[in-house]
């Protein structure tokens, strides 16, 4: 059947496995190959005329939703307002009808995130709803569905569904900035032509580090708490690298911006809680180095997870590290997010937990 596990041991690492093709979905649908231009259909959304985004969601959909904020933001020079939805509906956020709304729901069903998008309709905004289950309630109040096309999601702790609505995120960002001048066509067969690579970069990375993260993943085992930081998309990145590991294995883990360090985490650190930096050669590198420098100072065990580049740059050699090919930045995300989900993963099975069903949580919670 479509729902069976084939030969893998759990449907999250079947799911794991499964990104490359479902990416592939994605950009058969979004992209224009013969034209290198994005194409979002027939949207109800004009981003040309919209003033700014409002954006919510719940749990890892709400995460990919604070990447794509940077996007709309770097890209479409969108302003973006972003909350989890269980606050976004009660915040009274000042709103105009020039604002559109997106929501992000692999289920389509939670309850706060439906609440969050009638409040906006009530309001008068534009609703988009970037769903996985097309036929789901917030799929049908919306006024456009953007299908994020991930295939049977079965495991709690959303991974294919994570980098889906990743890359449907940076393909309306890149519509949207075409929509508004911000980029050009030579920057959008650019920004096309990065994404185009991410199932082949996917597979090798699915490859070339399973051993790795296994191996990395006994050192989680036995520790208490585990603190991920990251700059810019590596930040939300850091916190759902934080919840992944939580969901399943029940170690405390914090996501943290890698400046707010200073500020209150770095109290905790000792030579028993290891750091998992979220690094990519990006323009916040050397920064982001430099607090990996302060936690290590502080007998931190330093887990880096970087790319080639950075790992050349790095003034220091972590206690580990793990090492990816160079990718552009707006592809970045969706490939980190490869080793932060098998190392919550790997870390999870050592320890005998039950990851597809972890005690708890809901695949989707229709309850406020
Ligand atoms: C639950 C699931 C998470 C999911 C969240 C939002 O907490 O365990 O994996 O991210 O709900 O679900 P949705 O279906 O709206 O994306």
């Amino acid at each position: 059947s479509l729902i069976d596990k084939g030969n893998h041991r759990h449907f999250m690492e079947k799911e794991i496995s499964e990104q490359p093709e479902a990416i592939s979905h994605v950009l058969d649908r979004y992209i224009d190959f013969a034209s290198g231009t994005v194409r979002t259909g027939n949207s109800a959304i004009d981003f040309g005329d919209v003033a700014g985004l409002a954006i919510s969601a719940c749990g890892t959909a709400f995460l990919a939703g604070s990447i794509g904020r940077y996007w709309f933001e770097q890209y479409a020079g969108l302003p973006v307002e972003i909350d989890v939805a269980s606050e976004f509906r009660y915040r009274q956020i000042p709103m105009s009808r020039k604002q559109a709304a997106f929501f992000i729901s692999q289920s389509g069903e939670t309850a706060d995130t439906l609440a969050s998008l009638n409040y906006c309709r009530q309001r008068g905004l534009k609703i988009g709803a970037i769903v996985n289950v097309t036929d789901s309630t917030i799929a049908r109040a919306a006024d456009t569905v953007f299908p994020i096309l991930a295939g049977p999601e079965i495991g709690v702790a959303s991974t294919k569904a994570f980098t889906c609505q990743l890359t449907v995120l940076a393909c309306l960002a890149i519509a949207a900035g075409k929509a508004r001048g911000t980029i050009d066509a030579f920057q959008e067969r650019a920004l096309v032509g990065h994404l185009a690579e991410i199932p082949r970069i996917m597979s090798a990375v699915l490859n070339d580090i399973q051993a790795q993260t296994f191996a990395l993943a006994r050192q989680l085992t036995g520790c208490k708490s585990v603190l991920y930081i990251g700059r810019g998309t590596s930040y939300p990145l850091a916190m759902e690298g934080a919840l992944k590991l939580k969901e399943i294995s029940y170690i405390h883990a914090e996501g943290y911006a890698a400046g707010e360090l200073k500020h209150g985490p770095i109290a905790l650190i000792d030579e028993h809680m290891p750091v998992i930096v979220i690094a990519p050669h990006d323009q916040f590198f050397d920064k982001t180095v430099s607090n990996m420098q302060e936690a290590a100072a502080r007998g931190g065990r330093i887990i880096l997870i970087t790319d080639e580049a950075g790992a050349k740059a790095s003034p220091i050699i972590p206690a580990a590290q793990i090492v990816l090919p160079n990718v552009d930045e707006i592809i970045a995300p969706m490939i980190f997010a490869l080793p932060v989900q098998m190392l919550a993963y790997h870390t999870a099975v050592i320890m005998g937990m039950d990851v597809d069903q972890p005690r708890n949580l809901a695949k989707s919670v229709t309850v406020e």
